[in-house]
């Protein structure tokens, strides 16, 4: 297990196979088009890397959600996947989900591999939790001259009234356990902590949806009680979320005899290149 990884990680995805139970999966089209952004799907790109095939390396992989989309895709055409994780439990649940990849046990700040030999690196739902010197450098050194590096989050749609105030009370937390919470992009501070120009300036998307269909409050509940600032969080902080979760489901939709359908979600993709 990697001494890198912070505890409330540690602690809110040691149920691997609880993730992969109440999270969302990712929309076929949204994952096509951040290939598409990365370079992966244009042939030209993956006729460029000589003798090796095409590699793309994907951090923090999880149960692999997003890498059992991506393989389907690229079903046909020659480009090898590395997944990665740095916990145990995740690396045992990804091997059960998606046996056909390979997946390394490491953490972004220090990855089994040599310069130069990745095409592609991207981080889903994860690069708030290594938006560090470390891992930003690590992630150069892997990648190819001009090879791209990919991000995507799947986040609370704020304009449904009962999701922005659960968002705020995400937000608080995250602030109080000085967490990066990744609606704010206080991610890309990290970019400008390295010495030199490193990475071009990340561009974006904002425009794909996602929703989690949760026909029980329960179900949802259980979604949000995996969220890591909760699984990792006090017994307090646990009980606060209960009781805010309960209330806004009987504000928003018991007493108006509204029909609870899912959690809606925004998905925020960015992408840049290895500059230097
Ligand atoms: C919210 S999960 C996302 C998993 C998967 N990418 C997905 O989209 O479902 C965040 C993942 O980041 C991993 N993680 C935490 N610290 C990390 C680090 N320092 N390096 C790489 N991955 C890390 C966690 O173990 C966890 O599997």
């Amino acid at each position: 297990m990697s001494e890198v990884v912070a505890n409330v990680a540690r602690k809110a995805f040691a149920s691997a196979a609880n993730y992969e139970k109440v999270r969302s999966n990712y929309p076929v089209e949204a994952v096509e088009f951040l290939l598409q952004k990365l370079g992966v799907t244009d042939n030209e790109a993956s006729n460029t890397t000589g003798n090796r095939p095409f590699t793309i390396l994907e951090l923090g992989s999880g149960t692999g959600k997003f890498t059992r989309v991506m393989v389907k895709l690229l079903t046909g055409k020659k480009v090898k996947v590395i997944a990665s994780e740095p916990l145990q439990s995740m690396c045992q649940q990804f091997k059960l989900m998606v046996p056909e990849t390979e997946i390394i046990q490491c953490a972004a700040e220090k990855i089994p591999l040599p310069d130069a030999s990745v095409d592609v690196v991207i981080a889903l739902q994860s690069f708030h939790w290594f938006t560090n010197r470390s891992a930003l450098e690590e992630i150069h050194r892997v990648l190819v001259p001009n090879g791209s590096f990919g991000l995507m989050w799947s986040l609370l749609d704020v304009s449904i009234p009962w999701e922005k105030d659960l968002f705020n009370f995400l937000r608080i937390l995250h602030e109080g356990n000085s967490l990066v919470f990744p609606h704010f992009e206080n991610w890309k501070e990290v970019f400008s902590l390295l010495s030199q120009h490193l990475f071009s300036t990340p561009e974006e998307c904002i425009s794909f949806e996602n929703c989690l269909q949760a026909s029980s409050f329960d179900q949802a509940y259980k979604h949000f009680a995996s969220y890591s600032i909760i699984a990792g969080g006090s017994e307090s902080d646990k009980k606060a979320f209960q009781e805010l979760f309960n209330e806004l489901m009987e504000k928003h939709f018991k007493e108006k005899g509204i029909f609870f359908e899912g959690i809606r979600f925004k998905l925020y993709m960015y992408w840049c290149h290895k500059e230097i």
